[in-house]
């Protein structure tokens, strides 16, 4: 584990001491019915572009407190909800508790706790605009080793946008669209205020894309709600 390992672990491990406090940190509500609402939302973005089946295996790296696996887990074979903080993996653990073949772990690194090629499909939400750049490369190698031949990965981030009108926009954009857009996406409203800043730091869609492509994945995205929030589907060639 390094060093930045080590501050996303004590930061978001921080964040989620009780179930309120990591339902906060990825929602901005404390609220079941709130967590529901969001992951339901978000699920069907994932659903669409992943098209789950009985009998496939799953990850998601970022799990927080199983707001997705919580929707997605009893669609598949196993699921398995992976997370950079103990507690937010424990969380996660509990809510999926009585789904037949759904777990949660936490990570040390980078590094997926699964053998090459046994995945079908995977997605990670609002956890990359975290992540450093060598993080999120040496991420994206993890996903295309355990994913197998024609198996698929989906990730729904806020990429930085591109076109002048865009980057105009985004001042008045940030402030006033953005929470909205965190919270029906990511569940993370509040705190999409003020991490509106990072952004500005964060790749844009084509630049993420060229990332995943690298790691040797086929990549289509799409805007989802332009121009700041992209999905963006990669496939393991067959
Ligand atoms: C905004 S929350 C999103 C949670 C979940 N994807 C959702 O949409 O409900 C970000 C999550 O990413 C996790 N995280 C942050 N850095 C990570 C890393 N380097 N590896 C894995 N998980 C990480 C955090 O602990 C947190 O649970």
């Amino acid at each position: 584990m390094d060093a930045a390992d080590d501050s996303y672990k004590a930061t978001w491990n921080a964040r989620s001491t009780t179930l309120a406090d990591g339902m906060l940190a990825v929602d901005g509500s404390a609220d079941e019915a709130v967590l529901a609402l969001t992951g339901a939302y978000t699920a069907a973005q994932l659903r669409a572009a992943l098209r789950p089946a009985p009998g496939e295996h799953a990850f998601e790296i970022g799990c927080g407190v199983g707001r997705l696996g919580a929707q997605l887990a009893p669609e598949v074979a196993s699921w398995t909800g992976l997370d950079i903080a103990d507690n937010m993996a424990a969380l996660a653990r509990q809510r999926v508790a009585g789904v037949p073949g759904a777990t949660a772990l936490a990570l040390d690194g980078a590094r997926l706790p699964m053998a090459d090629a046994s995945m079908d499909k995977g997605w990670c939400v609002a956890v990359y605009i975290h992540m450093d750049k060598e993080d999120m490369v040496l991420s994206l190698r993890e996903v295309a080793r355990v994913l197998r031949p024609g198996g698929r990965f989906v990730v729904l981030e806020f990429f930085r946008p591109v076109s002048m009108g865009a980057r105009l926009l985004q001042g008045s954009y940030n402030r006033l669209v953005l929470p909205v857009l965190g919270g029906l996406v990511s569940g993370y409203g509040a705190a999409y205020r003020y991490l509106a800043g990072s952004i500005d730091a964060f790749e844009t869609r084509a630049g993420f894309e060229a990332m995943v492509q690298a790691a040797g994945l086929s990549v289509h995205g799409r805007e989802m709600f332009p121009p700041v929030a992209g999905l963006v589907v990669g496939e393991k060639p067959r």
